[in-house]
């Protein structure tokens, strides 16, 4: 089973550089965030689910069986969070990061194989801040991080050959990524965004978004929100920034979204 797994990973990075798009070669990418209920197609599925089989696989070491003749198996971790569409598609509630993996959709009839699997990368987006909550102040430097768990190629396949890209955007959804106000590094080798900032006193209860892309289209993003831990009432506040005169302007004007 783990033999054939590693296989057919084997296969996908063979192929992937020659296809444009996952379609072709029937793969299919769901990125999801915390707490999302996402839905996995079942690609390959025949006229009814009972021949269906999901397996689930995030180290080539263990593969396990979710589902099969379209029924969920009893000594599952994760069993209540699971469940099997009408289309034979998997669901998944109340998505958490131990969720991310392969997915591998196959049918089975008379215990024969038909046809070729539908294999499914479940994608997990995370972000979280480096610094305690009782650091968060205004005037001190914050690092967010935001983290793409991925199964499949290593991060910088997935950025090269398919398109995936991390971006951070403030709350009226615009991108950051050239505000010379954050420090945004990427790695490739742990697949993650960090951004770095300064917080100002206009920072409290600020949204943060990171957004995941695949070809320049939104996949889905996860926001924290950075709370001042000694927030300063404005109103007594005399601007403390030393930046230029078209910033002190901006602060005066500056959006309170409470
Ligand atoms: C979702 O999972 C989290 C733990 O990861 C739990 O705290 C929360 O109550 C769950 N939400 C629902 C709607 O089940
Ligand atoms: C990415 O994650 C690693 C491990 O959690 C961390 O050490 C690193 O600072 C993060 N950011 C970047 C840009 O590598």
């Amino acid at each position: 089973m783990a033999d054939r797994c590693y296989m057919c990973l084997l296969r996908l990075i063979i192929l992937c550089p020659f296809l444009t798009g996952s379609s072709e070669a029937n793969i299919t990418d769901v990125f999801s965030t915390s707490g999302e209920n996402v839905r996995l197609p079942c690609n390959n599925a025949l006229s009814n689910c009972t021949s269906t089989t999901w397996n689930y696989n995030r180290d080539s070491s263990q593969t396990v069986e979710l589902t099969a003749e379209g029924i969920k198996k009893n000594d599952i971790e994760r069993r209540e969070r699971l469940s099997v569409g009408s289309d034979c598609s998997l669901n998944i509630k109340n998505v958490t990061q131990q969720d991310y993996g392969l997915y591998i959709c196959r049918q089975y009839v008379n215990k024969q194989q038909q046809g070729t699997d539908a294999p499914v990368y479940l994608h997990f987006l995370h972000v979280s801040s480096s610094s305690s909550q009782s650091e968060i102040r205004s005037g001190r430097s914050v690092t967010l991080s935001c983290q793409l768990y991925s199964y499949s190629f290593p991060c910088d396949t997935l950025v090269r050959s398919e398109g995936i890209q991390l971006m951070w955007v403030n709350q009226a959804n615009v991108s950051v990524m050239k505000d010379s106000r954050y420090q945004i590094l990427f790695s490739s080798t742990h697949c993650n965004s960090t951004l770095t900032t300064r917080l100002l006193n206009e920072d409290h209860n600020r949204e943060w978004r990171c957004q995941v892309t695949q070809n320049n289209r939104l996949k889905t993003s996860a926001t924290i929100t950075v709370k001042d831990s000694a927030p300063v009432d404005s109103s007594t506040l005399i601007p403390v920034s030393s930046s230029n005169s078209e910033k002190s302007n901006q602060t005066s004007a500056a959006p309170t979204q409470d």
